[in-house]
């Protein structure tokens, strides 16, 4: 029976760590601001970002948030971004996806001020990730590969299998897992002997988005799988949140795996608050907080 990684206990020694920098940055006068933008009333999205206001007022943080109705002009976006960029007190800028269909994602992400862009979607930081140098890292696969370390150690020249090839995680995780060394394939839905292909991996991340696509026997014996995937889904007349995984015949097989819920959910708002540690520790001239960066 493989090992469960608890992210949600994972995600709260995270947090302790920024809340104890976050103490110290308080000392010189400091303190790290988040700003949250959300456009429309999204229901997945208001949960989101109610839960980043709260634990980022939790860890000690300043916390702003921006809630726009759903028809407002791009130009207004653009604009309340500009000042947010432009505002020293925020450290941190996070636009929540997805955006109304009248918005082009892609100008609105860009025009984020790259150093506050603690979601790591900025073309400069995606660039920068993209070529070995210091970047903002998107807070999932960051959270993920967290996970991996502490579980590892060293992930040098271990077989990485990521399955899913999204901007969010899929790539993002792809190129952490290079950089550590691994030996990456970028499995997706459309991949020749999926299942043989995953089957190769010692380090297996599911981030495809399909509930319980991925059986026991799709993963080599003592892998580590970590599961990115949620999904809501109606089992015995009852919502169940699953993963990409089918959590009941991976653990059997897998040496290590996370589960859903209270895997890699909780690491990614741990990973955010991290994120905007490090904006604000760059921005002061600082030392990066240690064990919370790439
Ligand atoms: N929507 C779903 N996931 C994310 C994320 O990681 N960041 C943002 N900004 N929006 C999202």
């Amino acid at each position: 029976m493989a090992q469960v990684i608890d992210g949600k206990a994972f995600a709260a020694r995270v947090r302790g760590q920024v809340a104890e920098h976050v103490a110290g940055l308080k000392a010189h006068g400091i303190v790290p601001g988040l700003a949250v933008v959300l456009v429309g009333e999204d229901p997945a999205s208001n949960v989101y970002v109610t839960a980043k206001g709260k634990q980022t007022v939790e860890v000690g943080m300043a916390s702003f948030e921006h809630r726009l109705p759903a028809d407002t002009p791009e130009a207004e976006l653009l604009t309340l971004i500009d000042r947010l960029n432009a505002n020293a007190a925020v450290h941190g800028i996070l636009v929540q996806l997805p955006l109304p269909a009248h918005m082009d994602a892609a100008k609105v992400i860009n025009a984020l001020d790259p150093a506050k862009d603690v979601d790591g979607f900025h073309i400069l930081n995606v660039g920068l990730l993209g070529t070995g140098q210091k970047a903002m890292v998107p807070c999932t696969p960051l959270g993920c590969l967290m996970m991996l370390r502490d579980h590892h150690g060293s992930l040098s020249g271990l077989n990485a299998v990521v399955l899913g090839r999204s901007n969010i995680v899929g790539k993002p995780m792809a190129q952490l897992l290079l950089a550590e060394s691994c030996t990456v394939t970028v499995a997706h839905s459309r991949t020749k002997d999926l299942e043989v292909v995953c089957r190769r991996a010692d380090i297996f991340v599911a981030a495809v988005g399909r509930p319980e696509m991925v059986k026991g026997d799709w993963i080599k014996p003592g892998a580590t799988v970590i599961d990115v995937g949620i999904n809501r889904i109606e089992r015995d007349g009852k919502m169940r949140l699953v993963g990409d995984v089918d959590f009941a015949s991976a653990s059997s097989v897998a040496g290590a795996i996370t589960p859903v819920p209270g895997g890699v959910g909780p690491m990614t708002i741990a990973c955010l608050l991290a994120n905007t540690l490090t904006a604000c520790c760059r921005a002061n001239g600082l030392a990066e907080p240690e064990g919370l960066t790439p």
